[in-house]
């Protein structure tokens, strides 16, 4: 198989095949939209830390908001790690936590505006590491965030839910809001360990709290085409999960660390660079998958 680092990351016309093993394509730019809203809501879940939720649900988020889409992102971990890789101060503001906890009530007072148009967020801090306790005593707990996020969801197109690393009552809060999610996974190893009891904990979300999540994707992260080992790591997602892997593959790059550092979406920081491309055929590639709007 003919492997191209390039067109890789760039979806640049194809010599052959992609690392996905299909040939590649470069997604039509979508339509412009005409209105906005209901959004489709989807969380970004992987119990395992570094496999890079936070950085899509940025640069998905960003190159979504490019293409005209309302979006809006929820920062579900109390690291806070997405709020401050789009540039935004947590302290002392209303966060996702004071909206589960109900303490403040309507969720527009928690909506940020990032430097970005199109880009919104509801920030969160490391406040979010009590939810769990204070909430396992509500009742229909699960539900929490699906119906704070049910009162602004007519005002955007698409709303991300960035999860934090466990498959805690957060998580199937997340997953219980959600129409689909999309898994992450680095082509490292190990990888697929804890994929099984992701699935397995998505399939009871929606046998007992919502029939209609679906799974929107698998996507690659820091595919490393020089590495024989991330080529093996892929053909083995690949086997296991089939047309569910995303063809769009992010490759390694030290660009993102250097963006997240700087607080902005990789296509402010690196507008032209390889990465940015990837993000902006990921999010042609949902939006033609009709995962997106
Ligand atoms: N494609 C990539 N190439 C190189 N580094 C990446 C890539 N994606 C994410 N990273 C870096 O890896 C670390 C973990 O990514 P992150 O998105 O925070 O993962 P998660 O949210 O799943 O814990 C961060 O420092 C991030 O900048
Ligand atoms: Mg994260």
């Amino acid at each position: 198989m003919h492997r191209d680092d390039s067109a890789v990351l760039s979806g640049m016309e194809a010599p052959v095949k992609g690392p996905t093993g299909r040939p590649l394509r470069t997604f039509a730019e979508p339509p412009v939209l005409k209105g906005h809203g209901p959004a489709r809501i989807i969380s970004l879940c992987n119990q395992k830390g570094g496999v890079g939720k936070t950085t899509t649900t940025i640069n998905l988020g960003a190159t979504l908001a490019e293409l005209g889409r309302r979006v809006l992102v929820i920062d579900f971990d109390p690291q806070g790690a997405l709020s401050a890789g789009l540039g935004v101060q947590t302290h002392d503001v209303p966060t996702i936590y004071d909206l589960l906890l109900g303490t403040v009530k309507n969720p527009v007072e928690a909506i940020v505006h990032t430097n970005y148009p199109n880009l919104d967020i509801i920030p969160a801090n490391i406040d979010l590491s009590a939810a769990e306790v204070h909430l396992v005593n509500e009742v229909a707990r699960e539900t929490i965030l699906a119906r704070v996020l049910r009162k602004v969801s007519d005002q955007y197109d698409v709303i991300l839910i960035d999860c934090q690393p466990s498959l805690g009552l957060l998580t199937v809060n997340a997953l219980t809001a959600a129409h689909g999610v999309l898994i992450p996974l680095e082509c490292e190893f190990f990888a697929l360990r804890g994929v099984a009891l992701l699935v397995e904990t998505i399939e009871k979300v929606k046998d007992r709290l919502n029939s209609a999540i679906e799974l929107d994707g698998i996507l690659a992260t820091m595919y490393d085409s020089r590495t024989l080992h991330s080529r093996e790591v892929l053909d083995r997602v690949v086997e296991t999960f089939g047309d569910s892997v995303l063809e769009t593959v992010i490759g390694r790059t030290v660009k993102f660390p250097d963006a997240s550092v700087a607080g902005a979406p990789i296509t402010s920081f690196a507008p032209e660079h390889a990465a940015s491309q990837a993000y902006r055929q990921l999010a042609r590639e949902l939006i033609s998958r009709g995962a997106v709007a």
